[in-house]
């Protein structure tokens, strides 16, 4: 898929400095402290598989982790291997290390079903998806302190001479990764306009390119990252300050297991794993 390597994009410079604010969590302290006395509470009395750990793992000493594998730079599939590769590979990586667990990825699926299947339980332990804490996603699902700041995007084919305005329009196509919080902005802010819900990104931008559809709307981070290295007669036409945060979703009947994520989120804040991360996939520690 991707014509230049992570190496050569990164030689672009500083393409996210100032598009994408990784977060800084200091600590890690949830705003919900009460939320989180209540789970130690739970997590004390619970059984657990991991004994001492206070939280219990679908396979015993691993970190399961689902994801839908096409949003570079976050998760993409090695071309050689088909090997789960991207930022938040690497953070789960780093998680399991910091929590004493083996890492195991499962295959991708669509990015809608990833909250129900961490809900539902007993397949993966977490979902780490570029996925944005919502209010919405908070009913279903727990969700870990934010470890990336997002905004979303308006992709067209250069040339097209789209902009907002004309995209809202009954004739328009707007293309969206279903379940996605870049499908409801379009939904809202673009409510003339058809939106096409699709399983990936990329499907939406190869569909732009081919004139399939007029726009996308997705994560910047992504989008900047696709035109960079794949699509690159896309243009990203406005960025749009939404202001989202990524988090890790947990289920609710394992609060330890969001309390240890927590943890190790700190940890790699302050122990520099985290910085170390960013400047793999991002060139510098933002
Ligand atoms: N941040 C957006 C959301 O949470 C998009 C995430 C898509 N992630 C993915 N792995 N495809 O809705």
């Amino acid at each position: 898929m991707s014509q230049i390597s992570r190496r050569q994009f990164l030689q672009g410079g500083t393409l996210f400095a100032g598009t994408l604010a990784l977060t800084a969590c200091g600590g890690g302290a949830s705003e919900d402290t009460s939320a989180q006395g209540a789970d130690e509470t739970v997590a004390d009395q619970s059984a657990t598989t991991d004994g001492a750990a206070g939280y219990t793992t679908v396979e015993a000493g691993k970190l399961t982790c689902i994801s839908n594998l096409f949003f570079p730079p976050f998760e993409s599939m090695n071309e050689q291997t088909g090997d789960p590769e991207g930022f938040d590979i690497d953070v789960s990586k780093s998680l399991a290390e910091h929590m004493g667990l083996e890492v195991n990825w499962l295959p991708s699926q669509d990015f809608d079903t990833l909250v129900p299947t961490i809900k539902n339980g007993g397949k993966a332990d977490v979902a780490i998806a570029g996925m944005t804490i919502t209010d919405k996603r908070k009913e279903e699902v727990d969700m870990s302190d934010p470890y990336v700041d997002s905004n979303q995007s308006i992709v067209i084919k250069s040339g097209t001479d789209e902009t907002a305005e004309t995209l809202d329009d009954a004739e328009k196509v707007i293309a969206v990764q279903s379940g996605t919080t870049g499908q409801e902005w379009a939904q809202e802010n673009l409510p003339q306009a058809t939106i096409k819900p699709l399983s990936t990104v990329i499907e939406a931008m190869s569909g732009v390119q081919t004139g399939l559809y007029n726009a996308v709307v997705c994560d910047l981070p992504v989008s900047k990252y696709q035109i960079k290295t794949s699509y690159t007669d896309l243009e990203v036409i406005e960025e749009i300050p939404t202001g989202e945060q990524y988090g890790i979703a947990v289920s609710k009947d394992n609060p330890g297991l969001l309390e240890a994520i927590n943890s190790a989120l700190a940890a790699m804040e302050s122990d520099g794993s985290m910085a170390a991360i960013e400047a793999e996939w991002f060139g510098s520690a933002l």
